[in-house]
């Protein structure tokens, strides 16, 4: 057969593609060849996008079952748990569809599923490593449909009281969580009186989430009696924009501006996709996760530009736009975090247009206090295959969001750094001695377009793998 086959046919670069038809003379209808690049250029995402490209072939040629003679795939750049493993996730995430809203959903697309993915392998040591690698990019594959499932859920939908009960289920699903909840009342004695004020103008309530994974004590022993004892299990906060849909608010946003606005609560459906993948994956750390849900809409009892609100820690805020909301929001929501005493702080949020222009769609914005915490966040970001870059926040730019009667105001010098501007202001929230990272997901949260082959358009879960290989290097 691979006789007749011309050698100028397949090149081998990644992505190219050679499929012969047996003619019945196999049991398998088709043989695949699929390019995997140069040998020295192969790294952790030449799999996950091998195993993409896999999943979107086979749809192609309507195979339900597929074989994969693992052996054939470049070896020794990766352990086989690290290739298994990015290999599955891929094929996990571009098998991704949402079709909740469409006419005749379910069967439809079930039809077009890949049953299964078979891989052959000879040793039986990788086999058990693969193995190992397969179960831990289901996990994480479908933590990560989960954030994107709640993003593409439309607006009228995705209620603050809808991100509770989402919230609700999951801690249920485990003895490992818990979860707090606050309505209005409590945040008033909370005094998160910048989210209440953000929340004033919609018909629908505002929430505080606060959820909490700890790690099972018997473990934590066993760690610190064996090799990897590594002393007191650390505590960390994750916060998450949760602006369950952005009109501005009386800064009304403008044409196309609005229509996406959505997916303004992408930092907490990735918080919540984490703690779906928590207990399962089961890393060795105290998480926390904590989103205060709002919607900002205009009305005749909207915040208004003008007006200064105080947030949970004392410090006031000059609203000077409506549709700077959510670092408004994210000021009581760090102010929060902080009182948990945690070793290290990281938000994610849809926060600024500047970000998506400064980074593309393709790679978020990180900013902090702590060049440890950076730097961790730099690897895993690496390893995940979800793009981060790290902007500065000069202290000469402190004076962007100095107000004149305020502590502070809430949108930055007109027309210059809006992504760091935007930091600078969280920091103020934020006490110096608790590193803190804020990641700007405003970009890579939700395409148009596929930008890989692993992301469907529309909303992309980004944040939820980065976070959890970061969790588990810990
Ligand atoms: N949610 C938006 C930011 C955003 C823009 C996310 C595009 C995803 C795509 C945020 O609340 C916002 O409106 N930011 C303003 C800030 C400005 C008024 C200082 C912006 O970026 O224009
Ligand atoms: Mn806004
Ligand atoms: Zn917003």
């Amino acid at each position: 057969m691979v006789a007749h086959v011309d050698k100028s046919a397949l090149e081998g670069s990644l992505g190219e593609w050679l499929v012969l038809p047996t003619y019945g003379s196999a049991k398998a209808g088709f043989v695949a060849l699929l390019g995997a690049g140069e040998r020295g250029s192969i790294t952790a995402d030449t799999y996950r996008r091998l195993g993409a490209l896999s999943t979107k072939k086979a749809r192609e040629l309507r195979a339900k079952n597929v074989a994969t003679a693992w052996t054939a795939l470049p070896s020794s750049f990766l352990t086989a748990r690290e290739a298994a493993m990015a290999f599955a996730e891929g094929a996990h995430l571009a098998a991704y569809g949402f079709h909740a809203y469409h006419k005749r959903n379910a069967d439809r697309h079930a039809k077009a599923k890949l049953k299964t993915l078979t891989v052959y392998e000879s040793s039986a040591v990788s086999l058990a490593a693969i193995e190992r690698g397969f179960a831990e990019a289901a996990v994480i594959a479908e933590a990560t449909c989960l954030a994107r499932d709640l993003v593409n859920t439309p607006s009228q939908d995705m209620t603050p009281a809808h991100m509770v009960e989402v919230a609700k289920d999951i801690a249920a699903s485990s003895k490992r969580l818990s979860i707090k909840t606050f309505d209005r009342e409590r945040m008033e004695r909370m005094k998160m009186h910048a989210t209440l004020a953000v929340a004033r103008g919609s018909e629908h309530e505002p929430v505080g989430v606060h959820m909490t994974y700890r790690p099972d004590v018997r473990g934590q022993m066993s760690d610190a009696r064996g090799m990897k004892g590594k002393g007191r299990v650390k505590r960390i906060v994750v916060v998450g924009k949760a602006v369950t849909f952005d009109s501005g608010g009386l800064s009304l946003k403008l044409g196309d501006g609005m229509t996406t606005m959505k997916i303004d609560m992408a930092g907490a459906a990735t918080v919540l996709g984490l703690f779906k993948a928590l207990p399962e994956l089961a890393p060795n750390v105290e998480v926390h996760g904590i989103f205060l849900a709002v919607e900002n809409m205009p009305s005749g009892k909207a915040y208004r530009p003008g007006d200064v609100v105080r947030a949970m820690n004392g410090s006031t805020i000059e609203v000077l736009n409506t549709d700077a909301e959510g670092r408004v929001t994210l000021a009581d929501a760090l102010s929060y975090a902080a009182t948990l005493k945690p070793d290290a702080i990281i938000d994610l949020a849809t926060l600024t247009g500047a970000c998506v222009v400064a980074l593309g769609e393709e790679i978020a914005g990180v900013m902090g206090t702590d060049r440890k915490l950076l730097d961790r966040l730099k690897l895993s970001a690496e390893a995940s295959g979800e793009s981060i870059w790290e902007l500065p926040m000069p202290a000469a730019y402190e004076d962007h969001v100095k107000s004149k009667i305020a502590d502070v105001k809430n949108v930055g010098a007109k027309g210059q750094a809006g992504a760091i501007s935007a930091a600078l202001f969280l920091k103020h929230f934020v006490p110096s001695e608790i590193p803190w990272a804020h990641l700007d997901i405003a970009g890579p949260s939700y395409t148009e377009r596929e930008i890989r082959p692993d992301q469907p358009p529309g909303a992309s879960g980004f944040g939820v793998r980065l976070l959890m290989r970061y969790l588990q290097a810990l």
